[in-house]
Protein backbone atom coordinates (compact mmCIF):
# COMPACT_ATOMS: atom_id res chain seq x y z
CA UNK A 1 0.00 0.00 0.00
CA UNK A 2 0.96 3.63 -0.62
CA UNK A 3 2.74 5.06 2.46
CA UNK A 4 1.22 8.65 2.56
CA UNK A 5 2.77 11.47 4.96
CA UNK A 6 0.43 13.58 7.11
CA UNK A 7 1.79 16.53 8.46
CA UNK A 8 -0.07 18.18 11.48
CA UNK A 9 0.18 21.85 11.73
CA UNK A 10 2.54 21.79 14.64
CA UNK A 11 4.89 19.85 12.65
CA UNK A 12 3.85 16.54 13.65
CA UNK A 13 4.07 13.88 10.62
CA UNK A 14 2.37 10.51 10.34
CA UNK A 15 3.77 7.81 7.84
CA UNK A 16 0.77 5.93 7.11
CA UNK A 17 -0.24 2.77 5.11
CA UNK A 18 -3.39 4.09 2.97
CA UNK A 19 -5.19 1.81 0.08
CA UNK A 20 -5.62 2.68 -3.19
CA UNK A 21 -8.47 4.18 -3.71
CA UNK A 22 -9.28 5.78 -0.55
CA UNK A 23 -9.59 9.41 -0.01
CA UNK A 24 -7.14 11.10 1.40
CA UNK A 25 -9.64 12.26 4.11
CA UNK A 26 -10.39 8.44 4.82
CA UNK A 27 -7.30 7.45 5.16
CA UNK A 28 -6.49 9.94 8.10
CA UNK A 29 -9.47 9.60 9.68
CA UNK A 30 -9.08 5.43 9.80
CA UNK A 31 -5.64 6.42 11.24
CA UNK A 32 -7.04 8.90 13.83
CA UNK A 33 -4.61 11.72 12.53
CA UNK A 34 -6.33 14.91 13.94
CA UNK A 35 -6.73 17.85 11.47
CA UNK A 36 -9.25 16.57 9.47
CA UNK A 37 -12.93 17.05 10.46
CA UNK A 38 -15.03 15.94 7.43
CA UNK A 39 -18.53 16.99 9.02
CA UNK A 40 -19.96 15.70 5.41
CA UNK A 41 -18.65 12.23 5.41
CA UNK A 42 -16.78 13.00 1.69
CA UNK A 43 -19.59 14.84 -0.23
CA UNK A 44 -17.61 17.38 -1.26
CA UNK A 45 -19.82 20.13 0.14
CA UNK A 46 -17.60 21.09 3.12
CA UNK A 47 -14.68 21.78 3.57
CA UNK A 48 -13.59 20.50 6.43
CA UNK A 49 -11.04 18.65 5.28
CA UNK A 50 -8.86 20.96 3.59
CA UNK A 51 -5.24 19.91 3.30
CA UNK A 52 -2.70 21.15 1.31
CA UNK A 53 -0.30 18.87 -0.99
CA UNK A 54 2.81 19.32 -1.07
CA UNK A 55 3.94 21.34 -4.51
CA UNK A 56 6.74 18.23 -5.47
CA UNK A 57 3.74 16.01 -5.49
CA UNK A 58 0.64 18.97 -6.97
CA UNK A 59 1.05 16.53 -10.38
CA UNK A 60 0.69 13.32 -9.51
CA UNK A 61 -2.39 14.36 -6.93
CA UNK A 62 -3.85 15.89 -10.05
CA UNK A 63 -6.20 19.30 -10.39
CA UNK A 64 -9.07 19.82 -8.45
CA UNK A 65 -12.50 20.39 -10.46
CA UNK A 66 -14.08 23.07 -11.08
CA UNK A 67 -16.88 22.37 -8.13
CA UNK A 68 -13.85 21.78 -5.99
CA UNK A 69 -12.20 24.73 -6.57
CA UNK A 70 -15.43 26.88 -5.98
CA UNK A 71 -16.06 25.16 -3.04
CA UNK A 72 -12.25 25.66 -1.97
CA UNK A 73 -12.65 29.88 -2.99
CA UNK A 74 -14.72 29.92 0.34
CA UNK A 75 -11.71 29.38 3.03
CA UNK A 76 -9.45 32.26 3.96
CA UNK A 77 -6.62 29.52 4.38
CA UNK A 78 -6.43 28.24 0.71
CA UNK A 79 -3.39 28.33 -0.72
CA UNK A 80 -2.09 27.45 -3.75
CA UNK A 81 -2.07 23.85 -3.39
CA UNK A 82 -4.81 23.62 -1.52
CA UNK A 83 -7.87 20.64 -1.73
CA UNK A 84 -10.22 18.92 -0.27
CA UNK A 85 -8.56 15.62 0.91
CA UNK A 86 -12.08 13.60 0.25
CA UNK A 87 -11.57 14.25 -3.32
CA UNK A 88 -8.45 13.07 -3.73
CA UNK A 89 -7.74 9.31 -4.19
CA UNK A 90 -4.89 7.69 -3.28
CA UNK A 91 -3.03 6.12 -6.22
CA UNK A 92 0.60 3.76 -6.39
CA UNK A 93 1.71 6.85 -7.68
CA UNK A 94 1.73 8.79 -4.60
CA UNK A 95 3.82 6.24 -2.82
CA UNK A 96 5.73 9.28 -0.09
CA UNK A 97 2.95 11.83 -0.73
CA UNK A 98 3.06 14.62 1.28
CA UNK A 99 0.18 16.41 3.20
CA UNK A 100 -0.59 18.99 5.18
CA UNK A 101 -3.18 19.83 7.56
CA UNK A 102 -3.93 23.38 8.12
CA UNK A 103 -4.20 24.76 11.83
CA UNK A 104 -8.09 25.70 11.24
CA UNK A 105 -9.09 22.72 11.50
CA UNK A 106 -8.16 21.57 15.04
S1 LIG B 1 -15.37 15.86 3.86
FE1 LIG B 1 -16.69 17.50 3.40
S2 LIG B 1 -15.79 18.42 1.67
FE2 LIG B 1 -14.49 16.78 2.13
Amino acid sequence: MPIINYVEFNGKEHAVDVAEGVSLMQGAMDNMIEGIIAECGGCGVCCTCHCMIDPQWAETAGAATKDESELLEILDTREENSRLSCQVRVTAAMDGMVVRLPESQY
